[in-house]
């Protein structure tokens, strides 16, 4: 570590100029704090300008505590309760950035990503926020003040807020940097994971499925939480898809993902219907399921009409669709997870400011804390949220 002297002392330096770090720079530097950020990409914002497609899913009409993971779930109720969507969509229209909803209450930039990195670089700006780019991190020194040691100068500051985010796509530039800096100062990480990811299934079962690569479909996926029904896609590897990424956060080693293939069906009504059919179940099923899947499906039964069938097997063959269970070998790991789940533990943490309840001065925001949102722009809002309280 280097061990030249700080020049200056600021009353604060953020570390990260992710969404979390440059909002909560421009709102400590709005309230009269000397504010420097420090970055070690050469762009601020590199998540944020590939979210949402390019188009960046900001925020959700309806966030609370509930879409989020965490190891105490009520932790980010306040955060969210204090800085709420509606908050950051009056920001985004105080910019005049055009926004539309799409599904599920899911809020996205009409134009492009790159308006919200403007939108927070001028607010910091504004404020008078020095944004230092190109400044890897090394590590960090509690003296009387907090030095942080970079490739650069070292920076010394009465309060450090670390808003390095998680482990997700090491490619745009995340480390284990904030990781590193709690367990230095003696607060608990719980174990980092990727979540909102692909899964991985074995080699018996890409045979099978392996061909299936980009179907997709209409389901309910379930890991150990709560059911989502959205979009389901086959990959070469294994599974994908909105449903599946949304299940993926809950799921564990040596367990089932459940997946219903025919969400919503009225199976006394489809039975009916199957059985005035005279196409072979395989066949009479392909209004309702893609038919490269009904091809794959492993039960001989649907090589016969439902007519020729005794009930209670008809029942037993929408059953199996209903309850599909799949057992992942893994994920597609943290090159290909949107977001990480576990990081610093809550219990560690004021709710009210996100500092450190046994290290004054030092802060922790956005994705490194152990809170973790579903898909839909609840990770966005928590980066704001977040960030506002600190
Ligand atoms: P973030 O990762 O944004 O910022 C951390 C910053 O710290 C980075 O700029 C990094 O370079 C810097 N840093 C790390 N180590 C350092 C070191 N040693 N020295 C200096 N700097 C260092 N969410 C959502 O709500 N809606 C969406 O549409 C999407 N879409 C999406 C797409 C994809 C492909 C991904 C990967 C993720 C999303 N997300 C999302 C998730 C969202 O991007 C994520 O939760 C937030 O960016 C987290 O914000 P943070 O500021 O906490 O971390």
């Amino acid at each position: 570590m280097p061990n030249a002297v700080a020049e200056t002392v600021w009353d604060v330096v953020v570390l990260g100029a992710g969404a979390a770090g440059l909002f909560c720079a421009a709102t400590a530097a709005a309230g009269g704090a000397r504010v420097v950020v420090v970055e070690h990409n050469s762009k601020p914002g590199k998540k944020i300008r590939i979210s949402g497609g390019g188009r960046c899913n900001f925020t959700n009409r309806e966030v609370t505590h509930r879409n989020f993971l965490s190891a105490n779930p009520d932790f980010a109720r306040s955060a969210l309760q204090r800085y709420t969507p509606q908050d950051f969509l009056d920001l985004v229209d105080r910019y005049g950035i055009a926004w539309h909803e799409k599904t599920l209450g899911q809020l996205f930039c009409d134009g492009s990503a790159q308006q919200i990195i403007d939108l927070l670089m001028q607010e910091c700006t504004a404020a008078g926020v020095e944004v230092h780019l190109d400044t890897p991190v090394l590590g960090v020194e509690r003296g009387e003040v907090f030095t942080v040691h970079t490739q650069r100068a070292p920076y010394s500051a009465s309060r450090l807020v670390v808003a390095s985010g998680g482990l997700s796509i090491p490619s745009l530039g995340a480390t284990g940097i904030g990781y590193d800096i709690a367990r230095q100062f003696g607060v608990r990480v719980i174990e980092p994971e990727p979540a909102l990811v692909p899964v991985v299934c074995d080699s018996v079962w890409s045979e099978r499925y392996g061909a299936l690569a980009g179907v997709s479909l209409d389901v309910e996926a379930e890991a150990d939480g709560p059911a989502f029904r959205e979009h389901l896609l086959f990959t070469h590897k294994g599974l994908s898809g909105p449903a599946i990424l949304q299940a993926s956060s809950y799921w564990h080693r040596e367990t089932d993902l459940t997946v219903d293939l025919l969400p919503g069906a009225d199976d006394p009504q489809l039975y009916e219907q199957l059985r005035d059919d005279r196409r072979i179940l395989r066949n009479a099923l392909a209004d309702l399921l893609p038919s490269r899947l009904l091809q794959q499906w492993p039960d001989e039964r649907l090589e016969h009409k439902a007519i020729d069938l005794k009930k209670s097997d008809v029942h037993d063959v929408l059953s199996g669709l209903h309850r599909w269970l799949v057992r992942p070998i893994g994920t597609e790991g943290f090159a290909k997870a949107e977001v990480t789940r576990g990081g610093v533990d809550t219990t560690e943490l004021s709710s009210k400011t996100m500092e450190c309840r046994h290290v004054p001065g030092l802060y922790f925001i956005g994705e490194v804390v152990d809170v973790t949102g579903w898909l839909g722009g609840y990770n966005f809002q928590w980066a704001w949220s977040s960030a506002a309280a600190a």
